[in-house]
């Protein structure tokens, strides 16, 4: 029996100690006992040290400069613009390649919405019946200019979202090319096929 009460005794006493540590008091430094990877001697880029006169420890790029990989120049291809106006034709000439990239692209990241066909009946407003996509292939996108498209993939408009951060410029170009091959799919006539090959159809 006694020996029963000396181990409830150490029980407690070792549960105390162990519980104490899950305390909601946090301790300002904690006590370390192996110093982890936080804590190891540098400069915080506005550290309280103060490397340079100013109190900062990294300095401004000079002036003028840009840093390399980082150059943003305002041409058509960047932009879509050219002076105050949308480029009227892509800047990247169309190639085989380029249209496999830019069906790749838009099945990824236009069909959710335009579905893969471009008129506007994807997954997403099957599901959110308020939120209708543009029909691509209507006449009213045909006659907008490629670089006034390249703008609407960069910056969104109305209640499309901004397409930047998931395509890049090549890719907007590429996926451009690929929407006016859909476009001219949906809008072909008897003229557009092969006269040899107008008997095959139904
Ligand atoms: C999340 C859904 C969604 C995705 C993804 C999406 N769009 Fe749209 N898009 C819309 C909606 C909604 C509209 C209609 C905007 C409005 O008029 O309010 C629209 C409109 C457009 C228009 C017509 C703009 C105008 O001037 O009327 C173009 C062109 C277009 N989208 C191209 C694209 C391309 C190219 C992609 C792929 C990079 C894409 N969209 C991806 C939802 C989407």
């Amino acid at each position: 029996m006694k020996k029963r009460t000396a181990l409830l005794a150490l029980l407690t006493i070792a549960a105390t100690i162990l519980l104490s540590a899950c305390s909601s008091i946090q301790r300002d430094p904690p006590i370390l006992v192996w110093w982890d990877m936080k804590r190891q001697p540098k400069f915080r880029t506005e550290g309280e040290t103060g490397l340079f006169a100013d109190g900062r420890n990294t300095r401004y790029p000079p002036e003028d400069t840009v840093a390399q990989g980082y150059l943003f120049d305002e041409t058509a291809y960047n932009t879509g613009m050219e002076g105050p106006t949308y480029v009227g034709k892509s800047p990247v000439p169309v190639t085989a390649e380029l249209l496999h990239r830019g069906q790749m692209r838009f099945n990824t990241y236009c069909s959710p919405c335009h579905d893969r066909a471009g008129t506007g009946k994807g997954i997403v407003p099957a599901h959110a019946p308020q939120w209708q996509p543009a029909n691509l292939t209507e006449d009213r996108v045909v006659q907008l200019a490629d670089g006034d498209i390249f703008n609407v993939i960069t910056n969104g408009r109305r209640t499309m979202p901004p397409y930047k951060y998931q395509v890049v410029t090549s890719d907007r170009w590429a996926i451009i090319a690929y929407l006016r091959v859909l476009q001219r799919a949906a809008n072909a006539t008897v003229a557009d096929v092969p006269a040899d090959q107008r008997g095959q159809l139904q």
